[in-house]
């Protein structure tokens, strides 16, 4: 276990599956390419990781991988255009992206699973705590979730996951924690003593799904190595994080902090369009009139 107090300077974002659940889309694109409103999935998790202190980012990518980098990257060739017409706005808002956070890439290969991913980031790493998060998951701006996680990382030391709490038929889409209450918690913390991958809901320990932010001891590179494929022949995190939270000597304990904000899962069609929806009907240049016409769509057609 590294010391409780390490800063934590480095994002992991994977971003290397296959994205079947969206398909055709995702054929020759990544899912995390695909526009939220007007701005790709993946720019939102980036702005995340910098807004709460982590502006070095390692991508891990798999195939299709360009469009991914060439989108925190210049483009000269745009940008000039803009320039040429005197487009501040739009130039502004190209520069946006390759200005945000130092950028690097590593290829995954094979898709062996999240877990495999993950180990894919130990070299840049190194012996620091870092942050993973799921460059299909989207937490809303305005619900801080990792700052309060990467503080209980220096105030706690350990591993800390996100937590959210789901029904509980749901339960067996989700990686599942069993809890206990922490000291000082804020009632937003727990103690995670065991995790199971994708439970039936008759065994499930609890009804918190392990939604797509970790704030995790490099003590969790070396379980990974020895980690055998698990459920559908993936090398799964949870499987990883459930042997740290099973032996405290490891790479200290487990904590889970409880999300009750915004979260959409941007791989999942239906939360996909329910994020468009949402997001667009409050942003302060398209919602009023948005908003007016989904109104009288719902009003007229529903
Ligand atoms: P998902 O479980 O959503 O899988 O991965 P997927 O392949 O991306 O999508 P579907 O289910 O086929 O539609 C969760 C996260 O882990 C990454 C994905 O990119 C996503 O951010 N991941 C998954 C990898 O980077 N590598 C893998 O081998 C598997």
């Amino acid at each position: 276990m590294t010391e409780s107090g390490a800063v934590i300077s480095k994002a992991v974002i994977p971003a290397a599956g296959l994205g079947t659940r969206f398909l055709p889309a995702t054929k020759a694109t990544p899912k995390e390419m695909l526009p939220v409103v007007d701005k790709p999935a993946i720019q939102y998790v980036v702005e995340e990781a910098v807004a709460a202190g982590l502006s070095d980012v390692l991508m891990v990518t798999g195939r299709n991988k360009r469009p991914l980098e060439d989108h925190f990257d210049r483009n000269y060739e745009l940008e000039s255009a803009l320039e040429t017409k005197g487009d501040e706005a739009r130039l502004q808002r190209v520069q946006e992206s390759s200005d945000l956070a130092t950028m690097h890439y590593v290829r995954q290969g094979d898709p062996r699973g999240l877990g495999h991913a993950v180990l894919c980031a130990a070299p840049h790493v190194g012996d620091q705590p870092f942050a993973v998060l799921l460059g299909d998951d989207l937490i809303d701006p305005r619900d801080p979730l990792l700052a309060r996680m990467v503080q209980t990382r220096a105030e706690r030391g350990g591993s800390v996951i996100a937590l959210m709490e789901v029904a509980p038929e749901q339960i067996h889409l989700y990686g599942c924690a069993a809890v206990k209450p922490v000291e000082g918690g804020d009632g937003d913390l727990v103690r995670v003593t065991d995790l199971v991958e994708k439970p039936d809901p008759a065994e499930a320990p609890s009804n918190y799904a392990i939604i797509g932010r970790y704030v995790l001891d490099p003590a969790v590179f070396g379980i990974l190595r020895e980690t055998e494929p698990g459920r559908g022949g993936e090398i799964q995190l949870t499987d990883a994080l459930q042997k740290l939270a099973a032996d405290e000597k490891v790479g200290g304990p487990v904590f889970g902090v409880i999300f009750r904000g915004r979260r959409y899962d941007t791989g999942d069609r239906g939360d996909y369009l329910r994020a468009i929806v949402r997001l667009a009907c409050e942003r302060e240049d398209l919602g009023p009139e948005f908003r007016d016409w989904l109104r009288s769509y719902v009003d007229e057609e529903m």
